[in-house]
């Protein structure tokens, strides 16, 4: 298995940049992660991806996602409420309280009405079930690991393995469950899908079950955690979570207290800065993975069919890649004009494991 590493910033911005086929989402541990992600828009490649993009996409335009707004904002206000509640009613000591799993809950909260429509209460149980499933299959990581380098599968029929499969018959079937309840006639992701793969059968089956997964990985996770490193860092910084509320408060109604719309949204603008640095200190997806489905040319360099090209977003979270490379694509502003000023060291390795 060859491993190409990419951390030049003009190699990222290339890679980011192609449109071909050719380049493809990365097969490494796929048979590992296929209880997690199946053939969904996550792991496909040509027709497939492109069909399933068609469909996803316009469910997350711009304007599908203005008319969400309201929803997020009412979902909020009970976590908010509820956190008022706890301070308002404890002793000091409430002040002080864990927020990550509130944060979980309401990401799942939203994504859920969002993307399954009135079965959002099914929705956030299959998210629950997922997150089990998760577990399990990186307690069987390591085996799989040996299996996808050595290709030997003896390796990988482990016990947490097959707790990964059963978990995950248990997710398609609550899943099947819940597309048996729902009508065609909705306007969001799940009834899309449902519309899309009408009279399919059991292909069909799979595309929507897959695909409900792969949203859950794309949108809920990567969205807790962010918000959760945003408010540790606005918790640090009491200067900056100043300004962010000041600027709230004036861009919803001058400070009269109503909730958020869009375009008090689009005013924020220290929000987003904050929004942004957390992205770029914690981004919630460490590596950006591609594989070449064909020969192609990269940075000038021939990369043979078959290579995997590694992009780590941030090499500290990925001590593993970071000890090949030596150099990051994305860290503190010092770094990055270090690694600049570095440019003739060669940030492009072929490694073959
Ligand atoms: C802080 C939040 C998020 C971050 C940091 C994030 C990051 C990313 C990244 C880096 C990719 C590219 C993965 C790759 O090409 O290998 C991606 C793809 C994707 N994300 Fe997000 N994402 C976030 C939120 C969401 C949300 C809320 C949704 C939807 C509910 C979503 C849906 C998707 C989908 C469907 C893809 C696959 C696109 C494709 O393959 O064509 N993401 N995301």
């Amino acid at each position: 298995m060859v491993f190409l590493h990419v951390s030049r910033p003009e190699l990222v911005r290339e890679l980011s940049l192609c449109v071909s086929l050719d380049l493809g989402k990365s097969s490494y541990m796929k048979a590992t992660h296929q209880p997690l992600f199946g053939n969904g828009i996550l792991k496909s490649n040509g027709d497939a991806w492109a069909h399933q993009r068609r469909l996803i996409a316009p469910e997350f335009f711009p304007d599908k996602v203005k008319g969400m707004v309201d929803l997020m904002v009412r979902s909020a206000q009970v976590l908010v409420k509820s956190w008022q509640d706890r301070a308002d009613g404890g002793d000091a000591s409430a002040l002080d309280f864990m927020i990550d799993d509130d944060i979980r809950a309401y990401s799942a909260d939203v994504i859920s009405r969002t993307c399954f429509g009135s079965s959002y209460v099914r929705g956030k149980q299959i998210f629950d079930m997922i997150r089990q499933l998760q577990r399990a299959v990186s307690c069987s990581k390591k085996q799989h690991l040996l299996a996808e380098v050595t290709g030997l599968s003896f390796f990988s029929t482990t016990s947490s393995s097959r707790a990964a499969w059963r978990l995950n018959r248990r997710v398609r079937a609550l899943i099947l469950d819940l597309v048996g309840e729902s009508g065609e006639d909705g306007d969001n992701l799940l009834t899309a899908m449902l519309r899309s793969a009408r009279g399919g059968g059991a292909a069909a089956e799979d595309f929507v079950v897959d695909n409900c997964k792969n949203i859950y990985f794309a949108g809920y996770e990567s969205t807790a955690v962010t918000a959760a490193w945003c408010m540790m860092l606005l918790a640090l910084h009491p200067e900056w979570q100043g300004r962010v509320r000041e600027e709230v408060q004036e861009a919803c109604n001058g400070g009269g207290g109503l909730a958020p719309d869009f375009p008090a949204l689009q005013k924020m603008k220290n929000l987003t800065m904050v929004i942004q640095e957390t992205l770029r200190l914690y981004p919630a997806g460490s590596v950006v993975s591609r594989q070449a489905l064909r020969e192609l040319v990269l940075g000038g360099v021939r990369v043979p069919k078959g290579v995997h090209i590694y992009v780590p977003v941030r090499g500290g979270a990925v001590a593993g890649v970071r000890a090949l490379a030596g150099a990051e694509a994305h860290r503190g502003a010092g770094a990055w004009r270090a690694a600049t000023a570095q440019e003739n060291e060669a940030q492009l390795y072929m490694v073959r494991v």
